[in-house]
């Protein structure tokens, strides 16, 4: 018998298994959920702001090419002088090179009240005025 006694007590003793706590399943399950929801609709902001953000380099990489091709035109010209403020770089609206020597010359202003001075063939040429637009347009 005590043999057998030493036997059975060196088997080794099954581990308890603890109760399913409920709550604590419900807690970490709901955690779970309210996570997974926030990321998700977090993730759509940041998508939503790095389109912005690549929308906005591209204008200002837009603007800055723009206001390159200003400073290489008219730098040195009377043009340059009004033309050359950030909120004066041209082209403003799509213009043909005829409706731009046009808009130069005074004869067609579409800006009503224009403050812009007008400019015969002795200031600047037809010639002079094709290759600013060239280097505008
Ligand atoms: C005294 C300042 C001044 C000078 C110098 C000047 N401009 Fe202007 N320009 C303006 C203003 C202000 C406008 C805005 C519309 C207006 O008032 O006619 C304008 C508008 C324009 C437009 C029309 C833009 C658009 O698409 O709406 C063109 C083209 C233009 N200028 C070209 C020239 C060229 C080329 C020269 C040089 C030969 C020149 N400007 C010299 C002030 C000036």
């Amino acid at each position: 018998m005590a043999t057998l006694n030493n036997f059975q007590q060196a088997k080794p003793e099954k581990p308890k298994e603890e109760p399913l706590n409920y709550k604590q399943v419900a807690l970490v399950l709901g955690a779970t959920f309210i996570l997974y929801f926030l990321i998700g609709s977090m993730k759509d902001n940041i998508r939503e702001d790095i389109s912005k953000i690549d929308k906005r380099i591209d204008y200002v990489l837009f603007q800055n090419a723009s206001y390159e091709k200003n400073m290489k035109a008219l730098s040195g010209t009377e043009c340059g002088t009004c033309h050359l403020s950030p909120s004066m770089v041209l082209p403003k609206t799509t213009l043909s090179m005829t409706q731009f020597v046009a808009y130069v010359r005074g004869s067609n202003r579409f800006a009503q009240n224009s403050q812009m001075p007008k400019y015969d063939e002795k200031k600047f040429s037809d010639g002079d005025l094709e290759r600013l637009w060239k280097g505008l347009y």
